[in-house]
């Protein structure tokens, strides 16, 4: 674990303190019906840009829209839940629970990535579940500081000690001899479909979402050239969330509050004026950020001189154009990440209900970097700056959850800066229609 700044530290308790207090704050605001908030929503989807309005409040507080999400959305799009320099080599593996699925990411010794349910089939047990202390997990080791990382030949359920493969399959379970018909084979953690793209790790829930490389061919150009897949985690950090997922979403996607909530740190550097949104498509979504002139003039220089003015070594191969601004993608529904010249990082964002998400804030670098001989305090000095922009974000989303639940609430009007939060009603109402952004009406034009 990187120690933190004095400041920083000071800031995460502070915000600690706040999380707490909202998650118990009260609804005032009364909740339309379902039908109501669709319609609702697909009434702001449908103005143009310059007429757009904000999200009805009920879209972030309603359980029952959220209920919608979970069986309209996240069952049916891809989830993001790992890369795979998490889980470099065959037995690693990592744990988390998706929308209450209890799920294993693990490499097989075949190198396979497979995503496994961790509920027993015998009689439903977590086969490895968090708390209670509950001692270890039999033959798995826990690896690095993460409690739900680790290395393990074999899984072992803790209840009646049935073990499984690498694969999911059942391996030996004592005393079901007598059991008539008892198949071994019929009795494995069931296997969710999982596509990794960049060496990012999805899983698809019911299993019939298109194939993703499909979907993101467009993208696979642009975010490509930053090899991702060849990247490795070197931060992690996870934060409790008060609030709806797609404030967070909105909040990461759009520039605007660059003006505001981060005046003194991004605004100076990527000022939200000359932020600007490609043209609208089915799967995703791309801003661009440019540096500010003087800096660009300013950096240039520095690396001349052998510096390295983004934090990390600047990765050569990206375009000239990529060195000069910042860029933020959106896969829809909730896989977000902006990339800088010398990085990636990544939000990967677990819906938990209408007022929670929990979220990992990522941060991967190219192999090289981490061999750097300055590596270390690199590393000291980009996780306190990745915190404490984060900070200034958590202010603002735990704060607009607050809001949401207020009868003070109102639908306000969006900023051409908001294009993104324009996109994601689009997204929304798309699903509710049953089709997706730009295929049963027309794409919405680039900002430049
Ligand atoms: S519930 Fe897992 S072995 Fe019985
Ligand atoms: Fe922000």
């Amino acid at each position: 674990m990187i120690a933190l700044a004095e400041d920083t530290e000071a800031k995460v308790s502070a915000c600690e303190n706040a999380v707490g207090q909202s998650l118990t704050s009260q609804q005032s605001r009364p909740i339309r019906p379902l039908p109501e908030v669709m319609a609702a929503i697909e009434s702001c989807a449908s103005l143009p840009l310059e007429d757009a309005v904000t999200t009805p409040p009920e879209a972030y507080t309603s359980e029952e829209y959220y209920q919608w999400e979970v069986t309209n959305i996240f069952h049916r799009e891809w989830q993001c839940v790992a890369h795979v320099s998490q889980i470099p080599k065959p037995g690693d593996f990592l744990n988390l629970d998706l929308l209450g699925e209890p799920l294993i990411v693990v490499r097989g010794k075949d190198e396979s990535v497979r995503v496994l349910s961790r509920v027993c089939p015998h009689r439903g047990m977590d086969i490895m579940p968090p708390g209670f202390g509950h001692e270890g997990h039999g033959v798995a080791e826990s690896r690095g500081s993460e409690p739900n990382c680790g290395h393990t030949r074999l899984f072992l359920c803790p209840y009646h000690a049935w073990t499984f493969e690498l694969d999911g399959k059942l391996k030996a379970c004592p005393e079901m001899q007598q059991a008539r018909g008892f198949k071994r084979d019929d009795h494995g953690l069931m296997p969710f479909r999982t596509e990794i793209w960049r060496g990012f790790i999805f899983v698809n829930f019911d299993g019939q979402a298109a194939p993703l490389a499909e979907r993101l061919s467009e993208m696979n150009v642009d975010f490509g050239d930053w090899h991702s897949e060849d990247m490795q985690v070197i931060i992690e950090r996870e934060w409790d969330c008060p609030f709806n997922w797609k404030v967070l979403v909105e909040n990461f996607m759009e520039s605007y509050h660059h003006l505001g909530a981060h005046a003194k740190t991004l605004q100076p550097m990527m000022p939200a004026r000359d932020t600007w949104n490609e043209q609208e498509r089915d799967s995703y979504v791309r801003c661009h950020l440019p540096f500010k002139e003087a800096l660009v003039a300013e950096w240039e220089a520095m690396e001349k001189a052998g510096g390295n003015p983004f934090g990390f070594p600047t990765i050569q191969s990206l375009a000239d154009w990529k060195k000069k601004e910042s860029g933020l993608f959106l896969i829809y529904p909730n896989f977000l990440t902006f990339v800088l010249p010398d990085r990636v990082v990544w939000y990967r964002v677990q819906p938990m209900g209408p007022h929670r998400m929990k979220l990992l804030t990522t941060m991967l670098v190219p192999k090289s970097t981490t061999e750097h001989p300055e590596f270390p305090e690199m590393l000291t000095r980009e996780t306190k700056m990745l915190i404490d922009f984060h900070l200034e974000d958590m202010e603002m989303c735990t704060a607009i959850q607050r809001g949401m639940r207020s009868l003070g609430a109102q639908q306000g009007r969006l900023s051409h800066l908001e294009m993104s939060v324009w996109l994601m009603q689009r997204y929304l109402a798309a699903r509710g229609r049953g089709s997706w952004p730009a295929q049963d009406r027309p794409a919405a034009p680039a900002q430049r």
